[in-house]
């Protein structure tokens, strides 16, 4: 059987529009030639930078709008062939969850009815007949007793719950892929713990795939088995979790992981950032060559006028970087041992 549930190839997504009386078209690069796929059953990170064209991504991925170029299959079918009908059954399939539960979960509706709702519109009849489905969602996502839950508003529950909430009524329609994008940003650290073991308990328990967006390595650590590091609109690096934490190979991962202090009992931080050289460029006036040069501690000439290729350095872990497999290594080795001494 084939392992992929999501492929992805060459997609590209230009924000294109006029400004006022119809002059001035402005256009944004906000997702450029990016490929990735994304196994059955693993959880598939995407890190990076405000503005790198992450939730751009969720989007195409969910099909909630065409992309300039590129394909996406979603297991094996390409979702740009599919009609109306197709694409109805298949968004059952995938479902989304977003930062904030509390813009996402109508206000004047209650549990119950958000929940029931998704069950209405796919099988008929009204949100309140599935109320069996609506207990076992709640009891699903750690809301007990569910009676307690059905008859309130969302306003009523906090952060946290509230999020488990949204969890629950993705799962309504027993999808295969949840699309997260920045779950658990606005949550309090402590809830934010709870919500990720929640969210690996269900994988575990329902066999869920997980498209992961966040802007935070100490999530990705604790919550997915590989990440795709995003510049810009362009992956510049793929891999898993345990080697790019351990051994990244593009100068940005590295950057990414030495501002980062992320609690690990194996490694003691010394924590000396790599700083990088002025602010995140905008996505519509990109620099030339390699997107992350300007910025770039070892750019060398090549990068400001050729875009990097990207390369295998090792089984399943891709690289977009001028910088030769010795240079790599050396960065690599450099940032262990910073990250060990003390
Ligand atoms: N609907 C839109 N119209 C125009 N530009 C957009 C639109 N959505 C996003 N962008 C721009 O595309 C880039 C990527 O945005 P986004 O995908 O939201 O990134 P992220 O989720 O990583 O913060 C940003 O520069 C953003 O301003
Ligand atoms: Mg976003």
């Amino acid at each position: 059987m084939d392992t992929a549930l999501v492929s992805v190839e060459g997609l590209t997504k230009v924000y294109e529009g006029a400004g006022l009386f119809g002059r001035r078209r402005w256009s944004v690069q906000a997702v450029s030639d990016v490929s990735f796929t994304i196994r059955r059953g693993e959880t598939f990170a995407l890190v990076g930078e405000s503005g790198c064209g992450k939730s751009s991504i969720a989007r195409l991925v969910l099909r909630l709008m065409e992309p300039t170029a590129g394909r996406i299959c979603f297991a094996g079918e390409p979702l740009a062939a599919m009609n109306r009908t197709q694409l109805k059954a298949q968004r059952r399939r995938m479902q989304i969850v977003f930062q904030d539960p509390m813009a996402s979960l109508n206000p004047r509706k209650t549990i119950g009815h958000i929940l029931g709702q998704p069950l209405a519109v796919h099988r008929g009849g009204r949100p309140a007949h599935y109320l069996d489905e609506i207990h076992q969602a709640l009891d699903l996502v750690g809301l007990r007793p569910p009676e307690q839950f059905i008859r309130r508003l969302p306003h009523e529950f906090s952060g946290g719950q509230r999020q488990r909430i949204a969890i629950a009524r993705a799962l309504m329609l027993r999808p295969e892929l949840i699309v997260a994008d920045e779950p658990v940003s606005a949550l309090d650290v402590s809830i934010r713990a709870q919500i990720l073991a929640l969210m690996k308990r269900l994988q575990g328990e329902l066999g869920l795939t997980y498209l992961f967006i966040t802007h935070d390595l100490g999530v990705v650590r604790s919550i997915a088995h590989r990440v795709a590091v995003m510049y810009l609109g362009k992956i510049v690096e793929i891999g898993d979790v345990a080697s790019i934490f351990v051994a990244p190979r593009h100068p940005y991962t590295a950057a990414l992981l030495s501002a980062s202090p992320i609690p690990d009992p194996q490694v003691s931080w010394r924590h000396r950032r790599i700083v990088l050289k002025g602010d995140v460029p905008s996505p519509a006036n990109p620099p030339s060559g390699c997107r992350f040069h300007p910025r770039c501690p070892a750019a060398m000439p090549l990068c400001g006028t050729v875009a990097p290729p990207t390369r295998e350095v090792a089984p399943g872990h891709l690289v977009a970087c001028h910088l030769n497999d010795a240079a790599m290594a050396a960065n690599a080795a450099c940032f262990r041992s910073e990250r060990t001494q003390r």
